[in-house]
């Protein structure tokens, strides 16, 4: 057995909560070391970097790249730089998504967004710097097979772009006030948040061992539904949970008049929605077994998350 593979077992011999929370510190870790230090010249930029990435969020999308990582028995190693990579990217969307131009926000995380912290300038200048050290750790590492390493940065950045977020973001904001239908809705939430967690699953399966064809399309298919699912699940909590339990201002999407599984199909309908695409993301699992484990629980926290 090789070592990794002695690593994924005694991880995966753990509770789900302590598993979540040793990905979590990794992760924060590993963050805090890449990031500029935030005496470095230009201090109040790098200062705003690591006050809207370090201590908060979920890391869910570091967390599917390690779940999906235990299916081709990936080294913790190579993990975190994709894991951090993606992160940084998610940080840098969330910053420029809370922009007065974009959606207005001025509470991210529990505490005041980067341009009310900082400044609307030092906003877009935090986004477009975090981008550029993800790829700067994904490049800089190496994974001993630059062709696969090649691959890896141009799924990421085909991820983040006009053809994945920074595409579905434009299409979020084209849509306000215009009631889209299911796939119309769909490709938006597809893109906007879909296209990153399919990216953070595909990138943690590709630090291991390489899967069968039929593998990385039954994957596929799971992080697909999985990243559908978690902005369905996002829909419902913007009007249904509390500002103070989300951590950002509720009841946003109906205030700006955003289409929303919620305004498309009403409360219900998109909580039944949302446990079809659960059991569709279970499904395209089964082929993988008990290693699957951490992405049959994950989903469930996605499905079930309270914030
Ligand atoms: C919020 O993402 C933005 C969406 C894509 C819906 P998360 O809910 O993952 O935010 P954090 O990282 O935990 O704050
Ligand atoms: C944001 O979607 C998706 C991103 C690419 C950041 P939302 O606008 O619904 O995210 P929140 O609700 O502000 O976190
Ligand atoms: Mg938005
Ligand atoms: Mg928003
Ligand atoms: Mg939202």
């Amino acid at each position: 057995m090789s070592e990794s593979d002695i690593f994924s077992r005694a991880r995966r011999d753990v509770s789900f909560p302590d598993w979540m929370a040793s990905v979590q510190a990794q992760v924060e870790a590993a963050l805090a070391r890449s990031l500029p230090p935030a005496e470095a010249i230009p201090g109040r930029l790098h200062q705003a970097m690591r006050y809207t990435s370090l201590n908060g969020g979920k890391r869910v999308r570091p967390l599917l790249a390690f779940a999906a990582g235990e299916l081709t028995a990936a080294t913790p190693q190579r993990l975190e730089v994709v894991a951090s990579a993606i992160e940084l990217i998610h940080s840098y969307s969330l910053v420029h998504d809370d922009l007065p131009s974009m959606d207005n926000d001025v509470l991210r995380r529990g505490r005041p967004t980067c341009h009310v912290e900082y400044d609307e300038a030092t906003a877009l200048l935090v986004g477009d710097s975090l981008q550029s050290l993800a790829f700067e750790l994904l490049a800089r590492e190496d994974f001993g097979d630059p062709t696969g390493q090649l691959e890896m940065v141009r799924l990421l950045a085909r991820a983040g772009g006009s053809c994945g977020m920074a595409g579905g973001q434009s299409i979020d904001l084209e849509s306000v006030g215009r009631n889209l239908n299911q796939p119309e809705l769909e490709l938006m939430h597809a893109l906007k948040t879909g296209a990153l967690i399919r990216a953070a699953v595909m990138l943690g399966a590709l630090c291991g061992t390489a899967l069968s064809v039929r593998q990385t399309s039954s994957l596929d298919r799971f992080a697909k539904r999985a990243g559908l699912l978690f902005q369905v699940v996002d829909d419902i909590l913007d009007c249904t949970a509390s500002t103070a339990t989300l951590g950002k201002t509720a009841g946003k999407d109906a205030a700006a008049e955003k289409p929303t599984y919620v305004s498309l199909m009403g409360l219900e309908r998109a909580r039944e929605f949302a446990a079809d695409l659960r059991k569709q993301a279970l499904d395209s699992l089964t082929i993988f077994g008990e290693r699957s484990q951490r992405l049959v629980e994950l989903t469930d926290f996605i499905a079930q998350r309270k914030f």
